[in-house]
């Protein structure tokens, strides 16, 4: 049996995985060109200009139609879709067990309760069931997040919701691209919010957002709410609500225009690298593909894998060490519980005050906790691979040539 790199064998992989190349020659021609123009015009760059505008009907004819408001971050878009929906504060809001805390935070900033769902088991994602248990007479909405790039079983909770007379929004900030049931993520719930910022699939720069929607009056309220209340498609003068000023732009979009063109040729690679890992490992006892549900196509932010730690003489955290060893780039534990988190559990979302848990008018639980056993158990079994498109066979070989050789090392 082959040494492990850990214990100073040879590594599998000496040579570092190849950087992802996200941003290139087009995206600075596009760039260079807004700024040319500013230069010969003496005009600004500016914001909801033509390039904005364009970036947003590419990113909704994408998506098969309706409308996208282009916003400075994943969180702000996530921030947007809710107060679009003009939620009466100290309602509930259902948030996903295991997200950024970008796609929590947003629900208490808006004075909402968040109540957490746990996952479905052996996912990361909310299950229909899970949801359904934290329903009360006081939820107002249900946030469903896409990790990882798997499309959470939408049907179910959309039935669910359509018979509560509550919306669903969902946050595709890992997911632009997946399709659950032959249907794009982002157009199942009334309202979506996907991330930009340059780890996500596409990006507009370093940081930008998108909300989507194919409800225009909804559109135009998070509209007026991205931009300080601003009386877009009104016949008012003045501006009619408060709200930031969460405004994407124009050298923003001119990014994400030629990102969002080559958006599927990306979700296609990720998806064909991500097949032949999962078809490379069905040799291995301990360590298999995380669980997706059937009907899904997803885009692979990141690829999840299982470890059966009882078949092992190692825990899951001594595997993944092994693996790092030998010079795979893994992640041993996405743990990104909201429900775990010190502003969530001591409740700092306006200092000095627990609202909106605290709000007076509030009539739900408010000592509730969630331990989200589910997700936690996700959590601790699972590690994960940041997949890109410009992995080649040879990055999926030493994976899975990696997989192959710590399994046999540890096997019991
Ligand atoms: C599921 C999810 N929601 C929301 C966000 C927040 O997006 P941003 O970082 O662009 O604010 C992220 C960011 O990673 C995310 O993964």
């Amino acid at each position: 049996m082959d040494k492990l790199a850990l214990d100073g064998g040879d590594k599998v992989r000496p040579e570092p995985f190849p950087k992802r190349h996200l941003f290139g020659a087009q995206e600075r021609d596009a760039v260079l060109a807004l700024f040319e123009r500013a230069i010969q015009t003496g005009d600004a760059i500016g914001y909801n200009g033509p390039e904005e505008q364009a970036y947003e009907a590419e990113f909704a004819a994408y998506m098969g139609g309706g409308y996208a408001d282009m916003v400075n971050s994943g969180s702000s878009a996530l921030y947007v879709a809710l107060g679009a929906l003009c939620l009466q504060p100290a309602g509930e809001v259902v948030v996903p067990p295991i997200t950024d805390p970008g796609g929590v935070m947003p629900v208490a900033l808006l004075n909402l309760v968040p109540v957490v769902a746990d996952s479905l088991p052996d996912t990361f994602n909310a299950g229909p069931e899970q949801i359904e248990a934290v329903l009360t007479p006081h939820t107002r909405a249900i946030v469903v997040a896409h990790i990882a790039g798997e499309p959470a079983d939408m049907d179910p909770v959309l039935e669910l919701a359509r018979s509560r007379d509550i919306p669903v929004v969902e946050d595709c900030a890992q997911a632009h691209g997946a399709r659950y049931r032959g249907r794009l993520v982002g157009t199942l719930g009334s309202i979506a919010a996907t991330s930009t910022m340059s780890g996500k699939h596409h990006a507009t720069g370093p940081q930008g957002g998108v909300v989507y929607t194919q409800d225009e009056a909804l559109y135009w309220e998070a509209k007026r709410f991205a931009d300080r209340g601003k009386p877009f498609n009104l016949e008012i003068a003045s501006n009619v609500r408060a709200g930031l000023n969460l405004n994407g732009n124009d050298l923003a979009a001119a990014i994400g225009r030629i990102q969002l063109s080559r958006l599927p040729a990306m979700v296609a690679r990720r998806r064909e690298i991500a097949g032949s890992i999962k078809a490379g490992m069905s040799g291995l006892q301990a360590v298999g593909p995380g669980r997706e549900l059937d009907g899904v196509e997803s885009v692979y932010w990141f690829m999840r894998f299982k470890v059966d730690a009882s078949l092992l003489t190692v825990d899951k955290a001594g595997f993944t060490r092994a693996l790092a060893a030998e010079g795979i780039p893994v992640n041993p534990s996405y743990r990104h519980i909201p429900a775990e988190a010190a502003w969530f559990r001591e409740r700092r979302v306006f200092p000095g005050s627990d609202y909106p848990w605290g709000l007076p008018d509030y009539q739900g639980n408010r000592d509730a906790v969630y331990a989200c056993p589910n997700a936690v158990e996700a959590a601790e079994s699972h590690f994960c691979i940041s997949i890109h498109e410009n992995f080649t066979d040879a990055e999926v070989d030493s994976i899975l040539e990696a997989l192959r050789k710590v399994e046999a090392a540890y096997l019991r």
